[in-house]
């Protein structure tokens, strides 16, 4: 790299992505560093819900998935424009199981779902969409080449260090210097060094499809506390619901489980017998970055001028990509945030609010 970029940002998932384009649209020149192939991680494990509603989502995640959630019809239109890789929502509707006991919803699961399981389950119908991430991903790498973002990958980051006038920056390809540093390594944080108290480590998620079920064929995601599907209508994995997802504290493992993966699909199969026996068609495991309150950092560390994080999206990654890319740009250039960012500054476990 001959000139000395901007901004550089660590991590070439669909966080560092989107914000890479964010800074681009602003004038910024971006050098995005991957340590491996970009879009290789969590981005293209996820089952890509824009689940703004899920009841298991912190409520301090609301306000910024709503902001997010408004920009994707923007986001998608333009890959199809910048990219021409055509990226569609594949579902627009959501029931959401409630616990029986949740006596406010009325409607019964099996008079919306033909096929569900008898009994007394509470469900709420949300127009929530999901989109396929292994569409999207080709979509804006696409976008990315298109644009001024520099983007090199197999270029690990071993440390980063600030001086009053830039960040240095030691790669595995030799030393740069950029004017401002964003760690997006996810579940690879390189934020701790800077900042020990701030903890971002990997909860792996298995995953399964299996042929989409009669029920759930027009377009409809079906989710509970303990299991979600997810079916495809159109793309590869048309006519494949997936099937997540376990939530496992361990480490960088990925290895699958078929006791996991099957009695996910028994959970399936409780809510809609019809997937008893269904086959497996596909398996796979994807590591989501979690911070110690399950909410992303996003900000300024405490204590330097020049490096910001955008990581800790959990469960959530896909859905807030485009709106923690358009505040984290907001906040690096002094501006408003669209959404207020307290409940996810990099300091709060250092010092937590009284
Ligand atoms: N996005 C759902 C999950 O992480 O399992």
């Amino acid at each position: 790299m001959k000139q000395r970029p901007d901004v550089c940002i660590a991590g070439a998932g669909i966080i560092g992505l989107t914000l890479a384009l964010a800074l681009d649209r602003r004038n910024l020149s971006v050098l995005v560093l991957s340590a491996g192939n970009a879009l290789a991680e969590a981005s293209v494990a996820a089952a890509g819900m824009l689940a703004v509603n899920d009841p298991e989502n912190p409520a301090e995640l609301l306000a910024l998935s709503h902001y997010s959630r408004s920009l994707y019809p923007a986001l998608l239109a333009s890959l199809n424009t910048r990219a021409h890789v055509p990226v569609s929502f594949q579902t627009h509707s959501t029931l959401q199981v409630l616990p029986s006991t949740a006596t406010d919803i009325a409607s019964p699961l099996h008079a919306l779902l033909p096929h569900a399981a008898p009994g007394d389950l509470r469900v709420l119908s949300l127009a929530e969409e999901s989109l396929d991430p292994r569409e999207l991903a080709p979509a804006l790498l696409v976008a990315v080449r298109a644009s001024r973002v520099r983007l090199h990958t197999t270029t690990p980051v071993h440390s980063v260090h600030e001086t009053a006038n830039s960040v240095s920056i030691k790669t595995v390809a030799g030393d740069m210097e950029a004017g401002l540093f964003v760690d997006c390594t996810g579940a690879w944080s390189l934020s701790s060094a800077h900042l020990p108290s701030l903890r971002i480590v990997p909860r792996k998620g298995q995953m399964l499809t299996v042929p989409t079920p009669a029920s759930l064929a027009q377009g409809i995601v079906l989710r509970s506390h303990a299991v979600y599907m997810v079916p495809r209508l159109h793309g590869s994995r048309a006519g494949q619901t997936l099937i997540g997802a376990t939530i496992e504290d361990a480490g960088f493992d990925r290895s699958l489980d078929d006791r996991q993966l099957h009695a996910l699909l028994e959970a399936a199969a409780a809510l809609l017998p019809e997937l008893r026996d269904a086959p497996i068609l596909d398996t796979w495991s994807g590591l989501r970055p979690a911070t110690d309150d399950l909410l992303p950092a996003l900000g300024r560390l405490p204590g330097s001028r020049r490096l910001f994080v955008a990581s800790g999206h959990y469960r959530n990654g896909i859905l807030l990509a485009p709106g923690s890319a358009e505040v984290l740009a907001q906040s690096m250039l002094g501006e408003a945030p669209a959404v207020p960012l307290h409940a996810f500054t990099p300091g709060r476990f250092a010092h937590p609010p009284s």
